[in-house]
């Protein structure tokens, strides 16, 4: 075999035991085999995972502001709720008497026995951590509301300071009765000064006895979608270019009890008749994030949805056993998929035209359950099989994932079945990511089913589930991010066999004890937003993939390393890592490229280990853009000291 242009120099000098000094002075070479691609990268594989969890949703993606709006977050009083003035002029109560509808429960009543203009009474939300008070910006505030005989109003809504003394913005509304209704108005900020410190409050002039349901604040949503997203955060993710989304958990999923799984049927239609359930992370959730939202949120980022199902195990360690009691969970998933898939002819398809959405949203991907490595009862072999054989009788084309991967102990895989893909989970030190990442998936047989890499991230150094981890800042720092791009472009060395991959968690609302797990990829408040290290990496490596994967050998570097194409343009994406703490210089060699333009782009995160972003420092460490000139076949390249590197070259 004739050796390769770029071997030449190193077999000469591997000749001669004189030069033996030149090989150690030498830098070392990455090489890169650019002649054949060795590959396809699986169009989808850069997505996103989600679920409700650090206030990801509630308090997070989904813009209502008003937290415990249907007053069901605790069952003995209205938490998150006040009543103003503090004295017994105003008395606020839980009504179970009064329901507003056949879905709710409870209402929250407001006995005011005294009000007058001078000295209002009434009720005030003290919001997910504060109100974001945004200038020249118009809110859109709703509630349900029935009085006492006698008073018909008027209601006065606005968002104020916490102490009252600034109004920043305000409205009134008038004609309440004695049945219940709805009622809205828009209320408006002038040039105010930005802050979170505020509260929404509704109060009256005159003695009065009011009950409330549903009280609602929402800011400008992305494209102004009603009960939509928040605009910051979605820009976030659409800049990630995610080809899909995971939905919804995680842990999420499966509740801590059959009962309180996520219930799909249960988070559909008005907003005002979804009770919401308790979630797995120690806090309700109001289903303002329903499953149509879940697909919404798919056509915004033109994303695919990977549906997951119930699948009929719980985390405290409920399980329902395969055969007949496993069956209405099986229809139920079927349903699910006909709501997602069906035509309007369909009774689910239908029921998704009625809520707004007639046109069937696309789907290939469902997922059942999740992590069922963790049920003890051994039943997820005959569980996914009776799943899958379901869903495949009735969509042949759907494509079945087992949520037990190659990383777990043969004997509690699926075997009955063979799955179309088999999610792993990966919550590694950046230090086990950046020693496995090498050749992890290099050993990985090719013939069994995808991977999809549905949950993935790095910690410093303790673990997200260890109570130590609760004092460490909610996102990643640049140590974390090393480790990530390792893993990363491990997985796209690997991009033929791994059909899809999702860092988790994605969201953190940082206010203390807004979030139970950390590392996560974004984080916020009611007003701002951050990237950590780990998200630029992720937009650094997700905007610039191509769709073809080239071989690429690293030989006595630390430097780890993954190179794609893209084929229409011919362009090159080196990607380079460098755990360590100097500088290091390497040779590039480009075995059978041609026509390379003699400049590339060169995007450069590098920062001290320790360092990280926040949200009152939220731009520490982000990536550089710089022009890299002298580029040859054969090029040197010096990868600074703890970075992550993307160079892009044209190529002819
Ligand atoms: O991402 C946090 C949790 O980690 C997910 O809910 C669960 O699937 C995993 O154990």
């Amino acid at each position: 075999m004739k050796p390769s242009r770029s071997l030449l120099p190193r077999l000469f000098f591997a000749a001669s035991g004189l030069l033996a000094a030149h090989i150690a002075a030498a830098d070392p070479v990455i090489t890169v085999d650019a002649g054949m691609a060795a590959g396809k990268v699986s169009p989808t594989f850069y997505g996103l995972m989600t679920e409700e969890i650090n206030h990801c949703y509630d308090g997070g993606l989904y813009a209502e502001l008003v937290q415990n709006r249907m007053f069901m977050d605790d069952p003995a009083t209205p938490v998150h709720w006040s009543a103003l003035p503090a004295s017994a002029a105003a008395a606020i109560a839980l009504d179970p008497k009064q329901p507003p509808n056949s879905r709710i429960p409870v209402s929250l009543r407001l006995d005011a026995s005294s009000a007058s203009a001078a000295a209002p009474a009434g009720i005030a939300n003290e919001g997910y951590w504060g109100f974001p008070v945004i200038p020249a910006t118009r809110y859109h505030a709703s509630f349900y509301a029935k009085a006492a005989p006698g008073f018909t109003g008027p209601v006065t809504v606005s968002l104020q300071s916490e102490d009252g003394a600034t109004v920043y913005a305000t409205g009134q509304i008038s004609g309440l009765t004695t049945a219940w209704a709805p009622y809205d108005l828009t209320i408006a900020t002038a040039q105010v000064q930005p802050t979170t410190k505020a509260r929404l409050v509704l109060t009256v002039s005159a003695p009065a006895t009011i009950w409330f349901s549903c009280v609602s604040l929402f800011p400008p949503t992305w494209k102004d979608q009603p009960n939509g997203f928040r605009k910051d955060l979605m820009q976030m993710l659409i800049d990630m270019h995610p080809q899909f989304l995971r939905f919804p958990g995680g842990n999420y999923l499966e509740g801590d009890t059959i009962e309180t799984r996520f219930d799909w049927k249960k988070t559909l239609g008005p907003i005002s008749q979804r009770p919401g359930h308790q979630g797995p992370w120690s806090y309700r959730s109001t289903d303002g994030m329903g499953l149509l939202e879940f697909l919404l949120w798919c056509e915004d980022m033109n994303a695919r949805p990977v549906l997951a199902v119930y699948a009929g195990y719980s985390l405290r360690g409920a399980h329902v056993t395969p055969g007949p009691d496993l069956d209405p969970y099986v229809q139920d998933a079927l349903d699910e998929i006909e709501y997602v898939t069906g035509s309007a002819a369909t009774k689910w398809g239908a029921e998704r035209a009625r809520d707004g959405h007639p046109a069937p949203f696309n789907l290939q991907y469902i997922e059942i359950g999740n992590e069922d490595f963790f049920d003890k009862s051994g039943t997820y072999d005959a569980r996914f099989k009776q799943f899958h054989d379901a869903i495949k009788e009735r969509y042949p084309q759907l494509l079945c994932i087992s949520t037990v991967g190659f990383e777990q102990p043969a004997r509690i895989r699926v075997h009955t079945r063979t799955p179309d893909a088999v999610d792993e989970h990966y919550y590694r030190s950046a230090a086990e990511f950046l020693k496995m990442a090498p050749s992890h998936y290099e050993h990985y047989n090719r013939g069994g089913p995808a991977i999809f890499v549905g949950e993935w991230a790095a910690f410093e150094d303790i673990k997200p589930w260890d109570p130590r981890s609760k004092g460490l800042p909610p996102t990643p720092s640049m140590k974390s991010a090393l480790g990530d791009a390792a893993w990363m472009a491990g997985m796209e060395r690997n991009s033929d066999l791994i059909v899809m991959n999702c860092y988790a968690p994605l969201f953190v609302n940082v206010n203390p004890g807004a979030y139970q797990w950390r590392p996560d990829l974004v984080g916020y408040d009611a007003l701002r937003s951050f990237g950590s290290p780990s998200y630029y990496a992720l937009c650094m490596f997700s905007q610039n993939l191509g769709d073809e994967i080239l071989k690429v050998t690293p030989a006595g570097t630390p430097v780890q390393a993954a190179v794609s194409r893209d084929s229409r343009t011919r362009e090159i994406f080196i990607k380079l890592i460098n755990p360590g703490g100097t500088d290091e210089p390497v040779t590039i060699d480009l075995d059978g490229a041609s026509f390379l333009a003699p400049t590339a782009t060169a995007l450069t995160l590098a920062a001290d280990p320790d360092a990280t972003n926040s949200i009152d420092d939220p731009k520490k460490v982000i990536p550089v853009s710089s022009t890299v000139t002298g580029i040859r076949p054969s090029f040197p390249y010096t990868v600074p000291a703890h970075a992550i590197v993307v160079l892009k070259l044209k190529a002819g």
